[in-house]
């Protein structure tokens, strides 16, 4: 994701920016560059890949300098190189832009600015914003006014940091939608998209909100609105530790990644919902509309937690799309003797996009002329180089993009532009659904609490949830070390049902969707049998609520959709129960981030 610092002061500015944006590198991106005000002058220096490329072109003598901004670029318009990456500057190059979040309006705002003589260098709808500022100096604006009439052409999301020669000891920072704060230092003051960027030369900071722009200089500071009347902000000290600053305040970083997720599922749907033709703009994927049309059977294949997000894309792609689609183990798929062909698409999901056996699947499906596509949550990994689209995070971003694929499919075939409609609205809303989800985390940490001395757990699903079951057992196995199966909830008769004790908590995971009546029929056989049950249930739910021993609730959204959901107490109680039983959540025994081995 897109990272931002910036820097005032009486020190060298450029060695400063590259170690904070060193520092955001965990955040993923695909080129780095920075841009300092010197001599009367911005100098630019940019670079496709990893800071480290940056620092190599830069060599020895660092570009001079004392204000400055750097950024990281993790693409959304415009392919990830060197002329994409920010900073980006105006026609004069007396100014350079920063910017995360997207402008959603810079097609117009372009195509007008290149009418009235502006020349464009990138790709990127950040430049725009550079040309609109431009524009505003030249009729005589302060930088401020400049920025401030600018912002308030845009429509989209914005955390933008700006310098120009005119005010060479300023760095102008504006936030809507994307996060930024100023960092307050003595007689230095800085600016970044993230405090862990910042912390090594200040603790107190200044959290921006949306619609505010600040005026930062070494020596002082201040915060205004768009019509830059003055606003009074307080300063937080951040006393986190150094790894706790890593973890961005949390116990672990397993909770972290789990409470960032209405945050990765805005970053995974952002610019790619089309609400008016009520489709998905999917812009990684290569494959021409007319492509897809002949696609005329999908196989996903995966490992781990990507193969349970396949199982939800088979179940979506066939009821929405109406496309013949199945779910391979990729170790599997690679050595058996699979059937494709040209009209085969084969969509190889993967977190880090380095799996062995996931990567292997895929060159053999290519090997066999079927159409391949990687859907990846990192930028610029193998799978995203070797196949022939890709697109974007773990388990919940990883069901939004199958969610985006699957409304593209749909809106080629069977789905009407009115349900199209209802689809992207829904996604729309999932990011707001996810956080009312996770404020529920003290209830999961007391169920957690109970069902920490349990030596089994099943957990039981149907449909789109059944693979949500898959998840949760994995996710208690692997962190809490507690034997788990995920099982569809009435295959549970035909065998485990044998297990069912009053020693054996059993969670159903049971939103009002279509097959709910028929989980309401497997949690009584399993209350008869004298089984603990945990349900997740939808809000206000009261039929299973009084039959569960305990409930966790989960807003009501699309059936398709609701995995997002229901997932997320299964990740906190695995989470507590790991924490309460002593394991090491994050660095789990006998599991590697990357499995780059078959
Ligand atoms: C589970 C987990 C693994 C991975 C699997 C595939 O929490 O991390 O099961 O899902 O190793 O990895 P990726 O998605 O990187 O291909």
């Amino acid at each position: 994701m897109c990272g931002i610092v910036g820097y005032t002061g009486p020190r060298p500015a450029a060695p400063l920016l590259l170690d904070g944006l060193k520092r955001l590198e965990y955040r993923g991106y695909d080129s780095a560059g920075i841009a300092l005000v010197a001599d009367g002058r911005i100098e630019v220096h940019k670079a496709p890949g990893k800071i480290s490329v940056l620092e190599k072109e830069l060599g020895t003598s660092l570009p001079p300098g004392h204000t400055g901004i750097a950024h990281t670029r993790w693409a959304t318009h415009g392919a990830p190189n060197m002329v994409n990456a920010h900073p980006h500057t105006d026609c004069g190059g007396t100014l350079a832009l920063a910017h995360n979040g997207i402008i959603e309006n810079a097609g117009p705002l372009r195509a007008a600015l290149a009418k009235r003589g502006h020349v464009f260098r990138s790709e990127t709808d950040t430049e725009v914003l550079a040309h609109l500022i431009e524009e505003r100096l030249a009729a005589g604006g302060a930088l401020l006014a400049a920025v401030a009439g600018a912002l308030q052409q845009l429509e989209g999301t914005y955390g933008i940091a700006v310098v120009s020669t005119r005010e060479p000891d300023t760095i102008i920072a504006a936030r809507h939608g994307s996060p930024l704060l100023v960092a307050i230092g003595a007689g230095e003051n800085f600016v970044a998209s993230d405090a862990s960027a910042v912390l090594a030369h200040t603790r107190s900071v200044v959290y921006m909100d949306d619609g505010e722009i600040a005026v930062v200089r070494p020596t002082d500071y201040r915060i205004v609105d768009l019509d830059t009347v003055e606003k009074e902000k307080t300063i937080t000290r951040v006393d986190w530790d150094l790894a706790t600053i890593e973890r961005g305040g949390f116990a672990h970083f397993m909770l972290k990644e789990i409470m960032e997720q209405p945050e990765s599922l805005r970053n995974t749907l952002r610019g790619r919902l089309l609400e008016e033709d009520g489709t998905a703009k999917l812009g990684g994927l290569n494959i021409e509309d007319a492509e897809l049309l002949q696609v005329n059977r999908i196989v996903f294949t995966a490992c781990g937690t990507s193969w349970h997000s396949a199982l939800i894309g088979e179940y979506m792609m066939e009821e929405l799309a109406r496309i013949p689609s199945e779910v391979e183990y990729a170790s599997e798929f690679r050595y058996r003797n699979p059937i494709v062909d040209d009209r085969t698409l084969v969509v190889g999901i993967s977190q880090s996009g380095e799996t062995a056996d996931t990567l292997a699947a895929l060159r053999e499906a290519k090997r066999r002329g079927a159409r391949t596509l990687g859907l990846v949550n990192v930028v610029g990994s193998t799978i995203a180089r070797e196949v022939d689209g890709a697109s974007t995070k773990a388990f919940t971003s990883q069901i939004a993009a199958l969610a985006l694929l699957t409304l593209k499919m749909g809106r080629l075939r069977a789905l009407s532009i009115l349900q199209g409609r209802e689809v992207v609205r829904a996604l729309g809303r999932l990011p707001e659904l996810v956080a009312r989800v996770l404020t529920r985390a003290p209830e999961v940490e007391r169920i957690g609490e109970r069902m920490m001395r349990a030596g089994n757990v099943l957990y039981l699903g149907r449909g789109y949830n059944f693979p949500v079951a898959l998840e949760g057992a994995l996710k208690l196995k692997e962190i809490s070390y507690v034997h788990a199966e995920g099982y569809p909830a009435a295959e549970m008769k035909h065998g485990p049902i044998a297990l069912i004790d009053d020693l054996m908590p059993v969670v159903f995971i049971a939103p009002k969707d279509a097959v709910y009546q028929k989980v309401v029929s497997n949690v009584e056989e399993v209350k008869a049998r004298g089984g603990r049950v945990i349900a997740v249930v939808t809000e206000g739910d009261t039929g299973l609520a009084k039959l569960a021993d305990q409930k966790i609730e989960v807003p009501e959204t699309l059936d398709f959709l609701t995995p997002v959901l229901t997932v997320l107490p299964l990740q906190l109680l695995a989470y507590y129960m790991a924490v309460r039983r002593g394991c090491n959540v994050d660095q789990p025994r006998n599991l590697a981030k990357s499995v780059t081995v078959e």
